[in-house]
């Protein structure tokens, strides 16, 4: 049985020990990276920095979330905009494991480059069990390389600490809430963003309706829990697929994108199952998509597939 309150108590012990430095931390804002870095805080206060990277493949509003939490946990901070970078690398890449190792191969460039004007030794990063597990770790065949994995270089100069590389989501979880950590009940959100919610390439203009369709989707879910008309789901969100279709705006011909709707219920993402939205929850998400996307977007989908064989994310 997991005891969180001693694997805080041993962790914070070795991370005084390892971190013999200053240290960088990959801050995204989800839920492991803020455990991670309130870990590392206790053992080593102001020789840590989180580093925060917008790579254009963030949720709306989410980056500026993301220092506020920063800001309020008392971290020293970098923040990053890499958005206009990270577009121009994936404009034409469709294959997903190339587009996850461009994303965690600019992830590492970014993190050395501050590392060497920071004077940093260690790099944290808060990868945990099926990160490593899916990315092909322990002789098992790569499902997906999560961005945390799969993208490192070969040379890395930087010495990587993973803290929580033993613990599954749900055990993150019972450690951020004994941290009090803002964030501990925030559904997952993976490192290569929106990008893997675009199937192929990732263009500034897919990645704008997908965020918009995303947040459309969170809030219409979000709102159907507080009126009780569902259970809060795992993870809920947009993905575009990229087949346009034809369709009718006003007396206009319209051709536009494919957007589905997913929403699954998990405990610890190895295994997911499709989770029930209310068809009248359904119909209120695809009207509003549509309505806000004009001709951009034509069709909403109903991902009904579990994990296995579907994995969350579609790439
Ligand atoms: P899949 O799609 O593999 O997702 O069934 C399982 C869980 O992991 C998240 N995910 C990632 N998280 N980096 C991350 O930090 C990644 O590269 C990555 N890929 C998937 C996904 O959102 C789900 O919660």
């Amino acid at each position: 049985m997991f005891n969180a309150e001693k694997f805080i108590e041993t962790t914070v012990a070795d991370l005084k020990k390892t971190l013999q430095g200053k240290t960088l931390i990959a801050f995204s804002g989800g839920v492991d990276s803020t455990v991670c870095a309130a870990l590392v805080n206790k053992a080593i206060g102001k020789q840590l920095i989180a580093i925060h990277v917008d790579t254009g493949y963030m949720r709306k509003d989410e980056s500026a979330f993301v220092v506020k939490t920063m800001k309020a946990m008392g971290l020293n901070y970098r923040f990053v905009d890499a958005s206009e970078e990270y577009y121009r690398a994936l404009s034409d890449v469709e294959d997903p494991e190339k587009k996850r190792k461009i994303i965690g191969e600019k992830f590492i460039h970014i993190f050395e480059r501050v590392a060497k004007e920071e004077h940093v030794t260690y790099l944290v990063q808060g990868t945990i069990a099926p990160d490593w597990i899916e990315s092909g770790g322990a002789l098992r065949d790569t499902i997906k390389s999560h961005h945390n994995v799969g993208g490192l270089p070969e040379i890395m100069h930087l010495t990587l600490v993973e803290p929580l590389r033993d613990l599954y989501k749900d055990e993150v979880r019972k450690v951020a809430r004994i941290l009090n950590v803002p964030v501990a009940e925030r559904q997952p959100f993976p490192g290569p963003g929106l990008a893997i919610r675009i199937i192929g390439a990732a263009t500034k203009e897919r990645t704008e309706i997908v965020r918009e369709a995303c947040d459309i989707v969170e809030k219409e879910i979000e709102a159907a829990v507080e009126q009780k008309l569902m259970e809060m789901p795992w993870q809920y969100f947009a993905v575009l697929i990229p087949i346009k279709t034809v369709g009718v705006h006003g007396d206009k011909r319209a051709y536009g994108y494919t957007i589905a709707v997913r929403s699954v219920q998990s405990i610890d993402a190895m295994t997911a199952a499709y989770s029930d939205i209310p068809h009248e929850v359904l119909d209120r998400i695809s009207r509003k998509i549509t309505n806000t996307m004009g001709a951009k977007v034509n069709r909403i989908v109903y991902d009904i597939t579990n994990k296995p064989p579907g994995t969350v994310e579609w790439e």
